[in-house]
């Protein structure tokens, strides 16, 4: 077979097959291969006159049709079915060869996998990619990580089939070394599961509280879309609201098994958080929210505790709560894309790999699932401040927290007045709370860990380490 395909991607499920598209519509020619070569045959059935595709059925065959360095993307099932492929492919590679992994890989498996290949002088690229379906086929945003040397190769081609920001930007960009890709995607599913439960939180709100129908929440979702939320979930989540099911002519949401499904990377977020110490809680309340609701006999059977059964608000009233409701959600958001920042900022300490974050802001303008208006903002607070410490401490974002924080706090009142969760708001207003807090009950906590533990203390007035004698007279003793 002739070297002909720049690039080739290996895995032609959705995902795969749109990304290949892709490359093809760019004008790139594309090597195809699968584990079940009949998907391969299909995709150049169906879309061979898209542009140039190079169908391989053997592993051989694939690597054959590549250009040098060779570029070969694999998307497929994280875990072991990718170290499968890796090993399958590998011996077949030169030095300076480049293998991307565009699934949601997680980053402990990717900086193994990229140490590993390079003592083979093989670069691995693990690379986020985020967008869906749709996303891959007419661009995504995409994450790499990996040598800068493989971003050398690989980056005009990604610049050219990556979304574009409104002015015009690329949504991709090399983010760091080994695992910073996959870090950073993973990161932005966090916030992206994060988001989802605020959006829902807010529906629950407007419909138990304000009493609206879905058709009418979906009406005020898209009023949102117009606004400061104008963002790629506000504008889909008026869409399901409005949806109606044809088989009963009920609203869609109203027929839908309530019990959301996760795949894995925002519980991988808050276990990373819980490694690096910072406090993702408004992640950590998406991806509780997710396992709670699909607890459902423990559901069944608490169904009867004594709590308000909500009551709607008359229309004035759920007018103007509606609004709250809008600040309320503004303003939690804010807060968990500042705790996103946080773990973004955390991780890239820990393994230095020196994340621009309003880079990574900027290349999440389009493509991704968690795209917005607002994203612009973040990444116009970091250039101005690189080392901002929060985006709480931007000053346009304080300001709007500032202005929304009566209505946030209102929001929840009504929600626990009302028995409506909102474990999303609540975790963010707490977290915002404990920031601006002059104390906390932490000195208490240091207090009972000395005490029944001799762990020691540090004091506000003085250096040093001490411990207090409590089974004696109390006197302190410096540690
Ligand atoms: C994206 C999405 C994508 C996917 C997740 C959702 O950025 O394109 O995040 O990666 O939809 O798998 O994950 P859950 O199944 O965990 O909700």
């Amino acid at each position: 077979m002739s070297t002909t395909a720049q690039i080739g991607v290996s895995g032609l499920a959705v995902m795969g097959r749109n990304l290949a598209r892709n490359f093809a519509r760019n004008g790139y020619a594309v090597a195809l291969h699968n584990r079940t070569p009949a998907r391969t045959r299909e995709l150049v059935a169906e879309f061979g006159q898209e542009g140039t595709f190079v169908p391989a059925e053997s592993a051989e065959d694939f690597v054959a049709a590549l250009e040098r360095p060779r570029r070969l993307v694999i998307m497929v099932k994280a875990g072991d079915p990718t170290d499968a492929v890796i090993r399958e492919f590998a011996p077949l590679l030169d030095t300076g060869d480049v293998i991307i992994d565009g699934g949601n890989a997680h980053l402990a498996d990717t900086r193994r996998r990229e140490q590993e290949l390079r003592a083979q002088g093989i670069h691995f690229v693990g690379t986020g990619i985020s967008g869906g379906e749709e996303g891959a086929l007419h661009g995504p945003s995409i994450m790499p990580g990996g040598s800068a040397e493989s971003y050398a190769s690989l980056g005009p081609m990604l610049e050219k089939i990556a979304a574009k920001a409104a002015d015009g930007a690329p949504c991709v960009t090399h983010v760091g070394a080994d695992g910073a890709g996959h870090f950073v995607k993973m990161v932005h599913n966090g916030i992206e599961y994060a988001d989802m439960q605020l959006i829902g939180e807010a529906y629950q709100l407007l419909r138990d509280v304000a009493g609206y129908p879905p058709k009418e929440i979906a009406g005020i979702f898209r009023a949102w879309n117009t606004g400061r939320l104008d963002s790629y979930l506000i504008e889909i989540t008026a869409e399901v609201l409005s949806h109606v099911d044809a088989a009963t002519g009920r609203p869609f949401v109203d027929v839908v098994a309530d019990r959301a499904e996760q795949k894995g990377t925002g519980r991988w977020t808050v276990q990373l958080a819980l490694e690096l110490g910072v406090p993702v809680s408004g992640i950590a309340e998406a991806v509780f929210a997710r396992s709670l609701s699909g607890h459902t006999a423990l559901r069944e059977a608490s169904r009867g505790l004594a709590g308000p059964t909500p009551r709607a608000l008359g229309d004035a009233e759920a007018a103007r709560f509606a609004d709250r409701v809008e600040q309320a959600l503004y303003a939690s958001k804010i807060v968990s894309y500042a705790q996103g920042f946080h773990e973004l900022a955390a991780g890239s300490a820990e393994y230095d790999w020196r994340l621009d974050l309003g880079a990574i802001a900027a290349i999440w303008r389009g493509g991704c699932i968690i795209r917005a208006a607002f994203l612009d903002r973040i990444r116009a607070a970091y250039d101005n401040r690189p080392d901002l410490p929060s985006l709480l401490s931007d000053d346009e974002f304080a300001e709007e927290i500032a202005e929304a924080q009566d209505d946030w706090r209102a929001v929840l009142v009504g929600a626990t007045e009302q028995g409506v969760p909102a474990p999303g708001f609540a975790a963010a207003l707490a977290h915002y709370d404990a920031l601006r807090a002059e104390r906390l009950p932490a000195a208490l906590t240091q207090g009972q860990r000395d005490f029944f533990g001799a762990h020691t203390y540090r004091r506000t007035d003085r250096e040093g380490t001490f411990h207090t004698l409590w089974g004696g007279d109390r006197s302190e003793v410096e540690a």
